[in-house]
């Protein structure tokens, strides 16, 4: 497994991590044990990277990873996330609350200091805001974090947090159904050493080739309930694309794949390539997923022509999804 530099951490993680939203909640019940299997799988597939959040299952998913840290986690940077536990207001970022929920995703997750806290997704004048680093530079003085980063929705967040001194990663939608981020923000990201990780890079799924029309998710599953943005942001589900127009869009790019080669697979290695992507972090609910996740990282180093994808991935996206997606974020 190749790995990178987390920013200016000193830290390397894998080309490829691990989502771990699966493993709380928002896609269907996934038991404990099962959820403990997708972690063993990805880090003995080489996973270096778990990114998860406070909220996911209202902890769970940190929990269980701090189950994971404690029985065999050595090797493992957790990025965690903080901020969707309260309305969506600036006002309540504040440096106190910044205390309280690192104090609990300490706890959830048994570690004296954590490796890595985003922002999840705030609102863009928490981004513009000065005093949001002030109050994230104590934290790290104090050691209660070792290193901060702010998940995005749009570019423009994107641009405002990679321009703060002491971001070491900005999170942000990246797959083949949402480039906009190729054009300034990986480029600037390279330019300041700021880490991206490239999340939702499967689409929710749309970009395993596996879904028809017919297919029918689960009530308790957002992409049974978000499509249209009804809980959170529209982009969060299926990257914002129309349903029926992304499983078109997908079979159109498994088509030009040589034999053996998934489109899951070449979807992440395609990722993983971009200049100034440190790490792509799909999410799994299975093991074997987390193993081919993983194991796309091969296609590095050979087996699929990742410069022929790469021209097809634009061609497709421009003819079909650039006039709906481009603008929104
Ligand atoms: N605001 C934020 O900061 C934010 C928002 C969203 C996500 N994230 C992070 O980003 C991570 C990744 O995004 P995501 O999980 O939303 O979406 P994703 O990685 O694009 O898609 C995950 C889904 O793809 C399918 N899948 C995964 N591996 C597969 C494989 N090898 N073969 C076939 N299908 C496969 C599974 O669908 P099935 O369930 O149908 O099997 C899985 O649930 C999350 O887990 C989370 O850590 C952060």
């Amino acid at each position: 497994m190749q790995t990178r530099p987390l920013g200016a951490t000193g830290r390397l993680v894998s080309a490829v991590g691990l989502g771990t939203w699966q493993l709380g909640a928002d896609w269907g019940a996934v038991d404990d044990a099962d959820a403990l299997r997708v972690l063993g799988a990805s880090a003995d597939a080489g996973v270096t990277l778990f990114d998860t959040a406070d909220v996911y299952g209202d902890g769970r998913s940190e929990q269980t990873i701090g189950r994971f840290l404690a029985e065999r986690g050595d090797d493992i940077t957790v990025a965690t996330k903080m901020g969707r536990r309260l309305a969506q207001e600036p006002a309540n970022y504040t440096p106190e609350n910044f205390r309280i929920w690192t104090e609990r995703s300490r706890q959830n997750l048994g570690v004296e200091t954590l490796d890595l806290v985003q922002l999840h997704c705030p609102p863009s004048a928490v981004i513009a805001d000065a005093a949001t680093y002030d109050a994230l530079d104590e934290l790290v003085a104090e050691g209660v974090i070792a290193a901060y980063g702010v998940s995005v929705e749009t570019c423009a967040q994107a641009l405002a947090a990679i321009a703060r001194p002491n971001v070491t990663n900005v999170q942000i939608i990246l797959n083949p159904f949402r480039l906009k981020p190729l054009d300034e923000v990986l480029p600037a990201a390279a330019d300041a050493g700021v880490a991206i990780l490239a999340r939702v890079p499967l689409a929710s799924g749309l970009l395993s080739g596996r879904y028809t029309a017919a297919t029918i998710f689960a009530a308790d599953d957002h992409r049974a309930f978000n499509r249209h943005g009804e809980a959170f942001d529209r982009g969060e589900t299926f990257s914002g694309v129309d349903f029926e127009t992304g499983i078109a869009a997908a079979a159109e790019l498994a088509s030009v794949l040589p034999d053996g080669v998934s489109l899951p697979a070449a979807t992440l290695a395609w990722i993983a390539a971009l200049p100034g992507v440190s790490s792509v972090i799909p999410g799994a609910r299975t093991p074997a997923q987390a193993r081919s996740n993983a194991d796309a990282a091969a296609l590095l180093d050979g087996g699929l022509d990742l410069d022929a994808f790469d021209v097809f991935v634009r061609e497709v996206y421009d003819r079909t999804l650039r006039t709906d997606i481009h603008p929104h974020w």
